[in-house]
């Protein structure tokens, strides 16, 4: 049996606010009282240096949202892993559902990008999900299993790497509807599942994590963190008010 560790909590902060928002809203999260769960927020690339000064020895943690493939180069746009652990990024979401979709991102360009996230020692938080025609139509295992496989098989663990992997049923996402509780142990046990066909057992119990993502919020949090399975959660919306993430993380 796998033991229940101290819950990771994450605020997927996307392209949602500015500079000073960012600020405003870390310096909140900051002034409250110590959370007996690990708390990672991941705001945009242009906010991570602020947000960095701000939670500064707070044991708050930092992650980014994307990373390129490539360690350096001619990549316009890009950003390397290695500049994200340069600003103190320990994290770095990779394959969101919204990158699959709105920039076409592939399990194959997934799992380049996974390789450098641990190369740079990042912990990539890498999600999967399915979407709702692809529930509705038997494939939602199918597709979870190949995602996260596709996406970590290979990839060489030193025994300091680690991996979060986020389920995140694509068609819950920003609805204000999660899933039911049972439905995300169940996909939770076919990834973990999945892993034990790549890893030894130690190495899913001291690298990997598994999360739940898709409109968590402080009402519902503590149904699915208090499943055997569940890890953590990865929060998009409920993260952008400090009183809202809070309240998830109080809740926890
Ligand atoms: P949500 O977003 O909490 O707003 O559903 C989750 C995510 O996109 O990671």
């Amino acid at each position: 049996m796998i033991s229940k560790k101290m819950p990771l909590i994450i605020g997927n902060w996307k392209m949602r606010l500015s500079a000073k928002e960012s600020m405003i809203l870390a310096k909140e999260i900051k002034a409250s009282p110590k959370a007996t769960a690990e708390i990672v927020l991941c705001p945009t690339f242009t906010s991570i240096s602020d947000v960095a000064q701000v939670i500064k020895e707070n044991g708050i943690k930092l992650g980014a949202q994307d990373c390129f493939w490539e360690g350096q180069g001619s990549y316009t746009g890009e950003v390397s892993a290695h500049q994200l652990a340069e600003l103190g990024c320990e994290y770095v979401i990779i394959g969101h559902s919204e990158r699959r979709k709105i920039f076409s991102e592939t399990d194959e360009m997934v799992h380049k990008k996974v390789k450098m996230a641990i190369a740079a020692g990042l912990i990539p938080i890498v999600c999967v999900g399915e979407t709702y025609e692809q529930r509705q139509n038997g494939a939602k295992d199918f597709t979870i299993m190949q995602q996260a496989v596709k996406a970590i098989e290979g990839v060489e663990l030193g025994v300091n790497s680690k991996i979060v992997i986020a389920y995140e049923p694509v068609w819950v996402i920003g609805t204000g509807q999660a899933v039911n509780p049972d439905d995300a142990q169940e996909a939770h046990r076919i990834i973990r599942q999945a892993m034990f066909d790549i890893f030894d057992p130690e190495t899913i119990r001291n690298n990997f994590r598994i999360i739940y993502g898709g409109s968590v919020d402080e009402n519902n949090v503590k149904s699915f963190t208090s499943q055997e399975n569940i890890d953590g959660v990865l929060v998009g919306i409920a993260s952008l008010k400090a009183k809202d993430f809070l309240g998830i993380i109080n809740k926890a």
